[in-house]
């Protein structure tokens, strides 16, 4: 960029001068003076007018990976719809909080490995369960797996039976709380 602007300045400072030597070396009849200093101070502006094309110029590579990113976004699939009309669970849903988890299977993403192998239990409603295990064997997977910010690869999950799955991800995240851990355990 510095060696750019130098070249360009120095170009511009001898076209510049060529312009001044030219104007002073034409007799007044042939260009009025008024306009020869006025073409005198429209070139003075070159300079500056001149790195300001080729600092967008040389921007412009920079702001298209912004285009391109947008672009990458638009083409992720998105989440499951937010509310499904003909599958809406009614207002006092989850009245009392019994979950049963069948069979389920979770994952990151299809080439990773799986997290939670056919996990099979429940829940009963008004009991304070502790899960238990090292780090790295799901616990924090299994909580985000209730609110479907993984959806299970099989099985299903059923909150006072209604399986979470096919009802829309904000009447399901609407009714669930979550305190998060302040220290990870
Ligand atoms: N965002 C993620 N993307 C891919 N793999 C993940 C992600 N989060 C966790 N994992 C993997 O899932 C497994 C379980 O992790 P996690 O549920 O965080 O365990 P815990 O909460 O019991 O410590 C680990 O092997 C971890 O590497
Ligand atoms: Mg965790």
């Amino acid at each position: 960029m510095e060696w750019l602007n130098f070249r360009l300045d120095i170009l511009s400072t001898l076209t510049f001068a060529f312009c001044l030597v030219f104007l002073i070396s034409f007799p007044n009849s042939v260009i009025a003076p008024g306009i020869a200093g006025l073409a005198v101070t429209y070139g003075l502006n070159q300079n500056a007018l001149q790195a300001n094309v080729v600092w967008f110029l040389c921007n412009l590579e920079n702001k298209i990976i912004s285009v391109e990113r947008i672009l990458q976004y638009t083409s992720l699939p998105s989440e499951a719809p937010l509310v499904i009309k003909d599958n809406q669970p009614d207002n006092s849903w989850p009245s009392s909080g019994d979950v049963h988890l069948r069979d389920l299977q979770v994952r990151y993403a299809p080439h990773l490995p799986i997290v939670l192998r056919g996990l099979t239990c429940t829940f009963t409603a008004g009991a304070k369960t502790g899960i238990v295990g090292r780090t790295g064997s799901g616990k924090t997977t299994l909580v985000q797996t209730l609110f479907r910010l993984i959806e299970p690869v099989a099985g299903h999950i059923v909150i006072d039976r209604i399986n979470i799955s096919l009802i829309g991800i904000h009447d399901l995240r609407s009714r669930l709380s979550i305190i998060p851990q302040a220290y990870n355990v």
